[in-house]
């Protein structure tokens, strides 16, 4: 048996979960051109606010643009509450569809010209392409360079394992927003500001069996940020499961033998 092949007989996972796990770790080396901003740098980009807003609007439909500056809200509320940089945040929230709504050719020029290997599985999916452009995009035209920020735009669609706390945040706002109403997101936003890693798990649990239900194919970066945050959590899954199941089991008592 070859050296390769000895290697997937013992390690049955599937290749390409490896290859978005270590496009992950990648991921935290900057892309290119990117770094961490002085408070100074950062306070001149809250400035630019309202220019901001003027060029979103103009790049993105009304719906949209309403989405934006609530996920802008919701990211700086969660920020405060997990110690996260409130400006970023907010920015990140405001701008993260900025290329949501662009044509798909334009769409693909930014995705490509971030510079970063974007997995075949990505390119396939021209519903995620918005995210690493909006990436390029606020990095390019609009100058911010934060490497940080630029992550959490280029992964809030997926997720990802080992994200930072800032990408948790923008992840999180993103599917808690105001506007959303989805079924359930009741207990994904009442999970949202108790614990970041909680609602990723709540929200990552909806977005799977959506897909599955609809025989989607699930994201590798989405699987692998799922499995890890199902890691972090699980104990914690695991109790609340054995104590539902223990009430369900009371109830059925209670129903077999009712108390005269
Ligand atoms: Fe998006
Ligand atoms: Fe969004």
């Amino acid at each position: 048996m070859s050296e390769t092949l000895k290697q997937l007989w013992e390690n049955p996972a599937n290749p390409e979960l490896d290859v978005a796990i270590q496009a992950a770790e990648a991921a935290n080396v900057c892309t290119a051109g990117t770094r961490e901003l002085t408070p100074e740098e950062l306070e001149c980009h809250l400035g630019r606010v309202e220019e901001f807003k003027a060029i979103l609007k103009k790049q993105v439909e009304p719906r949209r643009y309403q989405h934006s500056l609530n996920v802008g809200d919701a990211a700086r509320e969660l920020a405060e509450l997990n110690g996260v940089d409130p400006g970023k945040a907010y920015l990140c929230g405001l701008l993260h569809d900025i290329e949501k709504n662009r044509p798909l050719d334009e769409q693909e020029r930014y995705m490509r010209q971030l510079g970063d290997l974007i997995p075949d599985h990505v390119i396939a999916n021209p519903k995620l392409w918005h995210a690493p452009a909006g990436a390029a995009f606020i990095r390019d035209e609009l100058g911010i360079l934060d490497a940080d920020m630029i992550r959490a735009i280029k992964y809030h669609t997926t997720g990802r394992p080992h994200m930072s706390p800032l990408e948790k945040v923008l992840y999180v706002a993103d599917y808690v927003s105001v506007e959303r109403d989805y079924p359930g997101v009741e207990t994904v936003r009442e999970a949202a500001y108790r614990n970041l890693d909680e609602a990723i798990l709540i929200g990552g649990r909806f977005t799977l069996i959506s897909l599955l239900e609809r025989y989607r194919k699930v994201n590798y970066d989405t699987f692998a940020m799922y499995n890890e945050v199902a890691e972090l959590m699980g104990a914690r899954f695991e109790e609340a499961a054995a104590k539902a199941e223990e009430e369900a089991r009371a109830k059925v008592a209670k129903v077999e033998n009712p108390e005269r």
